[in-house]
């Protein structure tokens, strides 16, 4: 995941990228996605967390859930996704919101609106929610067959209208499959139209109710294609829509590449990535599902490093860190590919394709002939990087 816009430029979230990075050179978590519950009330044909109505058997309980959130306070973490299942139907989420607003926590919530009323609206904006994130599939018909409810994207839409109405900030989320393909401009529009101001775009993620669908995915030229537009985007005066990729890391170097192209200077944006590369994990990102469950990373739900309920959050960290200095390996390597330290690929798909999770990404968008030496230089120019030795988490010293 990375923010294009506010990577390169100073885009709306420059300044949650920038605590992000403070967070891993000081050693705590950089952000967190937590999966509160795994229950629904939609039945997504793609849901990689197949997510239902009825949830996972060991959900943290309510004692467990805000002890958790203390040590995220304690931890100072700057960024935490709640998320599901559907979050909104845990019964104290109310309570964890508040209490991880308390601790100034940046707090995004990730729904799929259909509890989004007037009321929900208010509250949310009471408890200093900037962002919410919503998903759109394509038009109504399209949507409510993918989400197995008739109605459900005119009430997303209604949901983003209210909240947009009262300046809540909506980021509009797809999964890009070949499904998805045919409207993901009408997506980009409909985004705009509704006046949200961030779109995540996430590669097929396939497990849960996508599992063996990888000839679901879009091809690299079908991302290339994307990609121009989304440059295009960006470099207009008109715009200021942030743009974030899920699971595409070699989408950040493809855009730098073409960025350089076009004489603009991209030197922020690669001291930012030699920190925190664009695979975020062993870089103080996690997951941790509805049953504590840690994760590095949401997109492998089956890669964990232990659950909550048995180590702290601090320790998972710590653990999580290792990965970090661990290298990628075949076209991914460092002696394979220049951008291997801002990228290093997607580390979740390698885990799902090989059970190795520095195994090579074989989904990356970049020309296996194009030529890297231009942007090498300048990534070669920018500061040293920071790899997280034995000192850089405090408590691991002694
Ligand atoms: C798991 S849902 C949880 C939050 C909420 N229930 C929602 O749907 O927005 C979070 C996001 O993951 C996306 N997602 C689910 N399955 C996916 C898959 N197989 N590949 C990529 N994205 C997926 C959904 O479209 C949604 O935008
Ligand atoms: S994608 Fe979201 S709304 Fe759909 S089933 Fe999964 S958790 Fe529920
Ligand atoms: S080969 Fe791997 S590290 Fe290099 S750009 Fe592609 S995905 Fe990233």
């Amino acid at each position: 995941m990375a923010h294009v816009r506010s990577l390169f430029f100073e885009g709306p979230l420059a300044e949650i990228e920038d605590k992000a990075v403070k967070a891993f050179k000081a050693g705590r978590p950089s952000d967190v996605i937590w999966n509160i519950t795994n229950r629904c009330n939609l039945l997504c044909d793609h849901c990689y967390m197949a997510a239902n109505a009825q949830g996972c058997p060991e959900e943290l309980s309510d004692e467990e859930t805000i002890a958790l959130v203390r040590q995220m306070g304690e931890r100072e973490l700057p960024s935490l996704f709640l998320s599901g299942g559907e979050p909104m139907m845990r019964n104290n989420f109310w309570e964890i919101l508040e209490l991880a607003r308390s601790y100034s926590i940046r707090v995004t919530v990730s729904t799929n609106c259909m509890l989004i009323n007037r009321d929900a609206t208010n509250r949310l904006k009471a408890n200093g929610i900037a962002w919410i994130a919503t998903s759109l599939y394509g038009p109504a018909e399209f949507h409510d067959q993918m989400v197995g409810i008739p109605g459900a994207h005119q009430r997303v839409v209604e949901a983003i209208r209210v909240l947009r109405a009262e300046g809540i900030g909506v980021a509009v989320k797809t999964a890009i499959s070949q499904g998805t393909w045919p409207y993901v401009y009408d997506i980009i529009a409909e985004t705009k139209e509704l006046g949200c101001g961030l779109i995540y775009f996430c590669d097929l993620i396939t497990s849960g109710r996508s599992e063996g669908e990888d000839d679901g995915r879009i091809t690299p030229e079908q991302w290339r294609e994307l990609g121009d537009f989304i440059i295009e985007d960006i470099l207009s005066e008109e715009s200021t829509l942030e743009w974030d990729i899920g699971a595409m890391p070699s989408f950040i170097p493809f855009v730098a590449e073409k960025l350089l192209a076009h004489g603009i200077d991209v030197s922020n944006g690669l001291e930012r990535l030699k920190t925190i590369s664009a695979c975020p994990v062993g870089k103080g990102h996690m997951n941790i599902n509805s049953e504590g469950g840690i994760m590095p990373c949401q997109f492998a739900q089956d890669w964990t490093i232990g659950n909550i309920r048995d180590i702290s959050l601090q320790d998972a960290v710590a653990e999580l860190y290792a990965l970090d200095v661990q290298e990628a390996k075949g076209a991914c390597a460092p002696e394979a590919c220049e951008y291997s330290r801002i990228c290093r690929g997607c580390r979740a798909k390698a885990w799902q394709r090989t059970g190795d999770a520095m195994a090579e990404d074989v989904t990356c968008l970049l020309h296996a002939e194009s030529d890297r030496s231009a942007l090498a230089e300048h990534i070669e120019a920018a500061e040293g990087f920071v790899r997280s030795a034995p000192c850089s988490t405090p408590g691991s010293c002694g």
